[in-house]
């Protein structure tokens, strides 16, 4: 035991203020060992202290790339849409627009003049303009004209612009970042080179298989528990069925990881192409993770995105978004019952929940064949949250 013994020695003497307000600046810097063999998992503050919530949302979340919306939101020129960077833990105003050019901007939404909502609704328009006051701006952002500021000097500068805000798409899919603590072309890259084959164009998300869920845990307790197959066997009786145990297998890459479940028997798989690492194997599923909140799930019939929302350090919205290309595979092997797998873990998870809260519990070990994901994702949010990533 290295450099985590010391995380664990500080929480001891922490012990009795356990579930005190803001502790976590005595637990820095977060340590999780590199080798599994020996690691100890994040100690059980990290998910029940409302200061490590206040530090992630700066050193995690400000840093990172969400789902902002879809293409398809956006889909003829002159169409505006608001979105929202990450409700709850975030909520910054965005705005996508496609402009007559048929160019995709994403901006700030906050006028710059005294900072009310730009776009409060949906439409195609051929300019915004603020209801405020009047100021006006171009679908790419540009400042147009203000009433009333004739005697201002040094008017308008850039700063009177809506900003851009970073953004990326991967297929239809729409991301943003405030402050990016890495290119979105690394972020996807691993995704895009696995499933950069798949009809990415032809998928429409489809309402009626697309719902939120309320969870009562912590946000990084939802994504430990998807980081691992472990649990399938014990949690999910319905979908263990689907899948071959044995040869689920975890890949990790810089900022995300990959689960590939192996069908089971006669179970629906992909048809992957010449050139798939994975061809000659029935792959049921793709479960990628990209840090710190997104999963992209993807089976034969489409995308099952799940964004996990932090509202609290106790509570979590998971977004379920299903971008189906072909719906005549719905309902068979891994992809199918999804509501009932995800009511299993939320139930499991708010279990854990309850227990990182105990004053007897401090942090556990990991799986060496089992636990890779779970590691690995512990090991980037310890970095973030200690500044280093
Ligand atoms: S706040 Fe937008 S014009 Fe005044
Ligand atoms: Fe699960």
């Amino acid at each position: 035991m290295t450099d985590d013994g010391e995380n664990g020695k500080r929480r001891r003497t922490n012990r009795v203020g356990h579930g005190e307000r803001g502790t976590a600046p005595e637990l820095r810097p977060f340590t999780v060992t590199e080798d599994i063999r020996e690691a100890r998992t994040l100690p059980a503050l990290v998910y029940s202290d409302p200061g490590v919530f206040e530090l992630q949302r700066e050193r995690v979340f400000a840093r990172s790339w969400q789902l902002v919306g879809d293409t398809d939101q956006v889909k003829v020129p002159g169409q505006v849409r608001p979105a929202t960077f990450l409700e709850g833990i975030l909520p910054e105003p965005l705005l996508l627009t496609r402009d007559a050019g048929d160019c995709l901007h994403c901006l700030s939404n906050v006028c710059t003049h005294r900072g009310t909502l730009v776009c409060e609704g949906e439409g195609v328009l051929p300019q915004l303009r603020c209801r405020y006051h009047g100021r006006r701006f171009a679908l790419d952002g540009r400042f147009v004209s203000m009433p009333e500021f004739d005697g201002a000097r040094d008017f308008p500068t850039p700063a009177d612009d809506l900003a851009h805000v970073p953004f990326g798409t991967w297929g239809k899919l729409a991301f943003a970042a405030l402050d990016p603590g890495l290119p979105f072309d690394d972020y996807i890259a691993p995704v895009r080179e696995r499933c950069g084959w798949m009809p990415l164009g032809e998928a429409v998300l489809d309402p009626a298989r697309s719902r939120h869920y309320h969870v009562r845990a912590n946000w990084a307790l939802y994504c430990d528990n998807y980081l691992e197959g472990f649990h399938i066997p014990y949690v999910h009786a319905s979908l263990a069925g689907a899948l071959d145990y044995a040869a689920y297998r975890t890949e990790l890459f810089p900022w995300s990881n990959l689960q590939v479940g192996v069908a089971r028997g006669g179970e629906d798989a992909f048809d992957l192409p010449p050139g798939s690492p994975d061809r000659g194997q029935a792959v049921a599923a793709y479960y990628f993770w990209l840090y710190p909140n997104l999963m992209l799930n993807v089976y034969p019939w489409g995308i099952s995105v799940n964004v996990v929302k932090p509202l609290a350090v106790d509570e979590t919205r998971i977004a379920f978004l299903s971008y189906v290309w072909d719906p005549s595979r719905l309902d068979r092997g891994a992809g199918a019952g999804l509501d009932r797998v995800e009511r299993e873990d939320e139930s499991v998870v708010e279990s854990v929940q309850k227990g990182v809260r105990s004053r007897v519990y401090e942090r556990g070990r990991y799986s060496p064949s089992r636990e890779q994901g779970v590691h690995h994702f512990h090991r980037l949010l310890a970095r973030a949250m200690n500044g280093e990533g």
